[in-house]
């Protein structure tokens, strides 16, 4: 069952429909699981498909690359710097480098099922390079618009590469969204960015494999950053889903980081406004989350009420410092975008607002090979020297 979040107005899951007819407002799918022992999960592949019977589509016909299962590693350094217990769970490791690839197995399976057979989404470049794999895989036509000039080159790469149709539109993000979803609702191809719900029923597995992870356990708050803001609700909805299920009986607070110049929902919360006012001209040198009017704000805002968590902004320096921290302290490299989840931690620790000792789990959404110019940029040239010992010797000696 598809239901609106905000009037309540119920649709069948068949119907292609990415908006309430009613009310206008955004759509979720009702996951209806009933006895489901936890043990279920047990000895399966490390695969999203894990949860099958959280999944509201077709498992038996499903397009996978063997999704989700990805690394959640403790960070002993930062984690004692800072004074907290801390893990990273790494979506960089997906197939195509991000989280989106759970939200596209999820969303191409429904797409097959609906039997259509052109998909398309706007894209700050992952959603793209993932649909483009996915589509490939499904056999399906696809076609991705893209802010001209704004998109990291190994995501604007993978687009490409695996064969969508690119298009880079003279405008941001949220004015190729808004041409997509035009095109959408004339019925030109099956919408896969997040404002289709089936999206986030792949994506809350992040939220299932992070308690799973802890052994049943919630951490006491996760931090991610936040952009369209699909990702944060699908977490929430399902490490919900888990409580009501009876597997976890604590949550954690939702803690959503925005890059200063594209924060609609943590200036909301910081002015305790229920809806959030779009920003116009949003920019970031974190381009994923370069997003000034975020089509999952209502979600997002409930999630971090609901959960009494919070969100912050952070700047380009601490998003870049932040990554470069976790990339050296810790070997894991993340996009700038990702970085925002550290940046984000690391101010809220200093502000007072995360507690010495809390459990916290950052995630950290794409591959620092996403924005190779970026990982470069920030880095120092490579010595060129003769293939002498000597010549190398000298350096290696002051390291
Ligand atoms: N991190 C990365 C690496 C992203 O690519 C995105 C979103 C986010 C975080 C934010 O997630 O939108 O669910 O709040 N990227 C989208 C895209 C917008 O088109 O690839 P969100």
């Amino acid at each position: 069952m598809i239901r609106c979040i905000s009037c309540g107005e119920e649709y069948e899951d068949e119907k292609i429909i990415y908006t309430c007819e009613k009310c206008g407002s955004i759509l979720e799918v009702e996951t209806n699981v009933e006895n489901v022992p936890r043990d279920t999960f047990e000895n399966r592949r490390q695969n999203i498909w894990k949860y099958k019977e959280f999944l509201p589509v077709n498992a038996d016909n499903r397009i996978s690359l063997d999704e989700g299962g990805t690394p959640f590693c403790k960070c002993e350094k930062i984690g004692k710097q800072l004074g907290i217990d801390l893990y990273v769970k790494v979506e960089g490791s997906n197939p195509t480098g991000s989280f989106k690839d759970r939200g596209m197995s999820v969303g191409t399976t429904k797409a097959i099922d609906l039997g259509v057979n052109i998909v398309g989404c706007a894209s700050t470049g992952n959603t793209s390079a993932s649909l483009s794999a996915y589509a490939a895989r499904a056999g399906l036509k696809c076609a991705v618009l893209l802010p001209s000039g704004k998109v990291a080159l190994g995501k604007l790469a993978q687009a490409m590469f695996h064969g969508a149709k690119v298009f880079g539109i003279d405008g941001n993000f949220d004015d190729a969204l808004k041409t997509i979803t035009q095109l959408a609702l004339d019925g030109e191809l099956y919408l896969l960015n997040s404002i289709n719900p089936f999206r986030l029923e792949g994506q809350k597995t992040i939220g299932y494999e992070i308690v799973h992870d802890l052994g049943w356990q919630s951490p006491d708050r996760i931090v991610l950053p936040v952009g369209n803001a699909g990702n944060i609700s699908a977490i929430w909805k399902g490490i919900t889903e888990f409580r009501d299920a009876g597997y976890i009986k604590d949550t954690p607070m939702m803690t959503g980081i925005q890059a200063v110049n594209s924060a609609p929902i943590a200036n909301a919360v910081k002015n305790s406004e229920d809806v959030i006012t779009p920003v116009e001209n949003p920019e970031t040198i974190a381009t994923a989350i370069r997003i000034g009017a975020p089509v999952s704000s209502i979600k997002a805002m409930r999630a971090i009420k609901e959960s009494n968590g919070t969100a912050e902004t952070v700047t380009d320096d601490e998003i870049l410092a932040a990554q470069q921290y976790l990339a050296r302290n810790e070997g894991i490299g993340v996009e700038p975008a990702s970085a925002a989840s550290i940046a984000g931690l690391k101010k809220l620790v200093e502000l007072g607002e995360i507690d010495k000792g809390e459990h916290v789990v950052c995630v950290v959404t794409g591959h620092v090979l996403k924005d190779p110019n970026i990982a470069i940029e920030s880095s120092e040239d490579p010595i060129k020297v003769s293939a002498d010992p000597d010549a190398i010797r000298k350096v290696i000696k002051n390291l």
